[in-house]
């Protein structure tokens, strides 16, 4: 195996990240809906907002979110994977959705004249490159007052199936790939601290985060897509070798069968609800 070059392991949203999370779409909607009927809920009262949805992805959020709202509200998704936000306008144009999507990088696009009555984002906001200018860029976005609503991952600790596929490859690897070892951007925002702190640093206040708990699922059928296309591990096995591929392979499946409960993969997710306003 060659040593994996460091950006193997953040997510490529526009190359192997990107086009894994298209081919799991339907596990990954399942798996997380409970957290778009989350945000939905932090929305009851606001059917006829603008709301922007941040890192939208394929928009399975975004549509929660536009479907509850009355005919003058409008909900936007923003997304840097042009495969993400193509499989999102196709689902538009096949539902005949009003949801709009913008391919940018949030951190920095100028929202022009738009400005959004809410924010919200299910694991979309953890990859910035500056944090701060990012969530200042949104806030600047807003009207005064707007609420913000994020769901992100506590730590891997508290997360173990989410931590399973990368712990059980970590001791097959060769030592070269140690970066594997180092948190990547899904658990950015596991420090409670650490987010109000750059959240007040980009001029949001009314600052709560709460834990934000769900018993999530997905077909086991999808288990062998998921496993081989989502995670650090699955961005890796192009670097390996046929027969250390095959030995990882069967390891992360192994690893993954307590979950597997009839025809459902079952696990507990542990996350934050970040509250903030404009
Ligand atoms: C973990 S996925 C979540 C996708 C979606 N929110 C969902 O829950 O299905 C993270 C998303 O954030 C997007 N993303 C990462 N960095 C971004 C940035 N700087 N600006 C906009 N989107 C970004 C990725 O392309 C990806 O779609």
């Amino acid at each position: 195996m060659t040593s994996a070059p460091a950006n193997l392991l953040r997510p490529d949203w526009n190359t192997t990240a990107g086009d894994g999370w298209v081919a799991a779409q339907s596990a990954m909607e399942a798996m997380l809906k409970p957290f778009s009927q989350a945000l939905c809920g932090q929305l009851e009262d606001m059917p006829d907002a603008s709301v922007l949805d941040v890192g939208c992805g394929t928009g399975a959020t975004t549509f929660d979110i536009q479907d509850q709202m009355s005919p003058g509200g409008r909900c936007t998704g923003i997304d840097i994977s042009a495969a993400m936000l193509g499989a999102a306008r196709e689902r538009a144009a096949r539902e005949d959705s009003p949801a709009r999507f913008i391919e940018a990088d949030a951190q920095n696009h100028d929202f022009g004249e738009a400005r959004f009555e809410a924010i919200v984002s299910r694991f979309g906001v953890m990859f910035f490159a500056d944090p701060v200018a990012a969530f200042a860029n949104l806030r600047s976005a807003c009207t005064a007052h707007s609420p913000l609503h994020m769901v992100t991952w506590r730590p891997a600790s508290e997360n173990p199936f989410m931590a399973v596929a990368r712990e059980t490859a970590l001791p097959l690897l060769p030592p070269e790939v140690a970066q594997l070892d180092k948190p990547t951007g899904q658990f950015a925002f596991a420090d409670r601290n650490y987010v109000a702190d750059l959240l007040a640093q980009s001029g949001w206040s009314n600052i709560v985060i709460e834990e934000c708990n769900a018993a999530c699922a997905f077909p086991a059928a999808a288990l062998h897509t998921y496993a081989a296309r989502m995670g650090p591990v699955a961005r890796l096995m192009p670097q390996m070798d046929e027969s250390l591929r095959e030995t990882v392979t069967a390891a992360v499946h192994e690893a993954y069968l307590p979950y597997v409960q009839g025809d459902e993969v079952r696990f507990d997710a542990a996350c934050w609800m970040i509250s903030a306003k404009a």
